[in-house]
């Protein structure tokens, strides 16, 4: 019997002696095994109502002089399709609460809301899938481990609501029911570092990178 070991061996061989078709012979098995992003909710805070300002920069809110608090984030991702190709020209939406846990949502509270933040941001894909925010780190708020809460539309149509966590904050992350109820696997895909930014001292960079199924 053939397995899949000796399959995955004998594809290893035929790399050595042909590379170019144990190329295309690999990636519809990548394709295949891939896990999409997971669904997660919207949850209750998706804007009613955009506000005036909801480009993708939401650490600079209007024309005001300061800046949100919390710590700035520049985020950059991708978004590929079922065969890991790049969808352009998607709108993505992204927001998540201020630097003291407030959203910027009627249904939130107004105490300690920060008015330098701009709560959500929409942008759209470039040719090659990719996108750019500026934001902050998320931060917790009470029953909810941090995170970065995004939307993807295609044509007009919402295909896909998820949620990213910070990889440095896994004893929260667990103590979250919503992160809970993903497979490991799907958390690995929306569980991301947040790392210095060489090139702005100072700031932060992650990357959420989104694959439809
Ligand atoms: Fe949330």
């Amino acid at each position: 019997m053939l397995t899949r070991r000796k399959l995955l061996t004998s594809a290893g061989m035929a790399a050595i002696s042909a590379p170019l078709i144990a190329c295309t012979l690999a990636e519809p098995a990548e394709a295949a095994n891939a896990v999409a992003t997971p669904r997660q909710t919207a949850g209750p805070f998706y804007p009613d109502e955009f506000p005036a300002d909801h480009d993708a920069d939401l650490l600079q809110f209007m024309d005001m002089e300061a800046p949100a608090r919390g710590e700035a984030v520049h985020v950059s991702g991708a978004v590929t399709d079922a065969a890991g190709e790049p969808v352009s020209g998607a709108t993505i939406d992204l927001w998540q609460c201020d630097a003291n846990g407030v959203y910027h949502h009627p249904g939130d509270r107004e105490e300690g809301r920060d008015a330098a933040f701009q709560g959500f941001g929409r942008t759209e894909t470039d040719a090659q899938g990719r996108y750019a925010f500026r934001t902050i780190r998320p931060v917790p708020y009470p029953g909810r481990t941090p995170h970065i809460h995004l939307r993807v539309w295609r044509d007009g149509t919402s295909v896909l609501t998820t949620q990213f966590y910070d990889a440095d904050r896994a004893d929260l992350n667990m103590a979250d029911g919503l992160y809970r109820s993903m497979s490991a696997a799907e958390r690995a895909l929306v569980t991301v570092p947040f790392i210095e930014n060489e090139g702005e001292p100072g700031t932060l960079m992650t990357q959420l990178d989104v694959r439809l199924a």
